[in-house]
Order: C-alpha cells, then sequence, then structure tokens
C-alpha cells in the first residue's frame, strides 16, 4: 500500500562538508591587507576557483594604496563590494566605480592592465574578489565587462526567514541572477539570514562548491562553521544548512575546468609556454598602459 502523499521526484543528496578552511591573513597590492581564503597553501584551488580574498577595514592605511596598474589573462575577476567604494581604470578605456552592494564580473581573456583602488579616503571598504578559470579555448578571448549596481542585483524574499541576493546562478524559488557565464555556470548568493532557520539550495551536481561565513554560525551537515571560515562541499545535488539569526553568507558554486593549470601571479594559463608568452607579451607592453588620471 502506497501513501497518497509518497513523493515521486527524484531523490535529492544532501551535500556533505569536506574541509573547513581559515583564510590567511596577507597583503597585496601596493600593500592592502587582506584575507586569503582560496589561493593559498591550505586551498590553493577549488576548480575552477583559483583565488578568493576578503578585504575587510575602517583603517585607512589598510587600504589606501588600493591596486595600482596591474595586468591579468586567462581568468576572471569578480569583485563584489559590501561597503565603500572602488573604482576601476583599465587599459582599453573602461573606467567605472563599483558601488556597496554592485558587483563587476570581468573576462580578462587574453589580457587587460588595470587599476582597483578606493574611491574614499575613510570609512569601512569590505568585499571580495573571487578568480574563476576560463577553458582553453577561452583564455585568449577578448577581455569583456559584466557590471551590475545594487539595485540591478534581484534579491529573492519568498522565504520570511532569509533573503538571497543573486548575482548569478538560480535561487530555489526561482530567482535568476544576472551574470551570464556559459563557461563555468557559476552561481553566486550572498544570503542573509533574518531569524534562525534552516536554508536550502539546490547546486547542480556537476559543480564544485563552496560556503563562506561572513557573518554569524551555521550548521553544514552537524559540522559548525562561523564567520571567516570556509566550508569546501562535496558530491550531491543539494546545500542543507541550519543556520542562526543575523547570519551571513556566500553560496558559490561553478563547473570545474578539469584542464592543467599554470599560474603565475597575475596570468592563470595550462601550460608553462603560455605562462612565459604572458610575460613577454606583458614585457613588450601588448597588455597596453593606463591614461595618467
Ligand atoms: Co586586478
Amino acid at each position: 500500500m502506497s501513501s497518497l502523499n509518497e513523493k515521486t521526484d527524484s531523490k535529492t543528496t544532501n551535500k556533505q562538508v569536506q574541509n573547513v578552511i581559515q583564510g590567511v591573513r596577507t597583503s597585496d597590492g601596493a600593500g592592502v591587507k587582506l584575507t586569503r581564503i582560496i589561493g593559498s597553501q591550505q586551498l590553493q584551488m577549488l576548480d575552477p576557483f583559483l583565488l578568493l580574498d576578503c578585504f575587510e577595514s575602517d583603517d585607512p592605511n589598510d587600504y589606501i594604496a588600493g591596486f595600482p596598474p596591474h595586468p591579468h589573462r586567462g581568468f576572471e575577476t569578480v569583485t563584489y563590494i559590501l561597503d565603500g567604494k572602488m573604482r576601476h581604470a583599465d587599459s582599453r578605456g573602461n573606467e567605472g566605480v563599483i558601488e556597496a552592494g554592485g558587483v563587476q564580473w570581468m573576462t580578462a581573456g587574453k589580457g587587460i592592465l588595470h587599476s582597483e583602488m578606493p574611491e574614499q579616503e575613510q570609512g569601512l571598504l569590505k568585499g571580495f574578489q573571487l578568480w574563476v578559470n576560463l577553458p582553453k579555448s577561452e583564455k585568449m578571448c577578448t577581455p569583456k565587462y559584466q557590471e551590475f549596481s545594487a539595485k540591478h542585483i534581484p534579491i529573492d524574499t519568498k522565504d520570511e526567514a532569509f533573503s538571497v541576493k543573486v548575482i548569478a546562478g538560480q535561487s530555489d524559488s526561482g530567482v535568476t541572477g544576472p551574470v551570464v557565464n556559459l563557461h563555468s555556470y557559476p552561481m553566486y548568493l550572498d544570503v542573509m539570514m533574518h531569524q534562525t532557520a534552516n536554508f536550502k539550495q539546490s547546486i547542480p551536481s556537476t559543480h564544485n562548491a563552496f560556503v563562506y561565513v561572513i557573518d554569524g554560525q551555521l550548521s553544514v551537515a552537524d559540522l559548525a562553521v562561523s564567520a571567516g571560515q570556509l566550508a569546501v562541499l562535496g558530491q550531491g545535488d543539494s546545500l542543507e544548512l541550519r543556520a542562526q539569526a543575523q547570519s551571513r553568507f556566500l553560496v558559490i558554486a561553478a563547473k570545474p575546468m578539469a584542464e592543467p593549470v599554470a599560474r603565475h601571479g597575475p596570468f592563470v594559463m595550462n601550460d608553462y609556454d603560455e605562462l612565459k608568452q604572458a610575460f613577454i607579451d606583458y614585457q613588450q607592453g601588448k597588455f597596453g598602459c593606463l591614461a595618467e588620471p
């Protein structure tokens, strides 16, 4: 005898936590203090994610020097600003300010030279930079930008216990983020819990995924994950966690490239020869130059 309420949809498998990573304090650019969460000895990469930095300070000495002109080739940089403002200018004549709540998804492709400088002399600057790899076929593509201010990032408020800013991918109640990416089909969610509650999100089983806790405390598959920690998720197609009220966290996932990685500093290619060529091209000025302000 079968129950009338028996579910007929296919079973989901909850993701377990493979590893919990604590970021490492370091500095980059012209001395910006930041926490490196992916791209350190503890977690060199989580294919296709090459780096995740969190910068957060209300002391101008920690950020004012910014990131003066530097090149990128072979991947994408994703800058998400929570507080403060960052001015961006590149060798192709693009310039703009990413304001609080805004995101810039830059496909560096064959190469750009750019600067990323705080557009403020005091106050809190807080945000993230994520590096996402490009497949071999796209590493030398023409650079492009997808930029969205806070008001162009939809917020899923269908569950009263939390709200989800959907930057990329789709929330479980069907809100789709504005970023389009046909290389790694990313998911980038910023989840704010308003009360102690469960949170559930499907994630394609093809994807590598992680949760990064910005504030508060989560219990993911019975494992405690606190502010400043990243939980690498294992196989499965669903994330289920319990969060304390006032928690905030990122859920980020993408399809791995499963290709060899040759990286050094701002260049990420497939082999050593391509990496060497990137340095030669840069030294020969092929990344262009930045107009003096
Ligand atoms: Co950069």
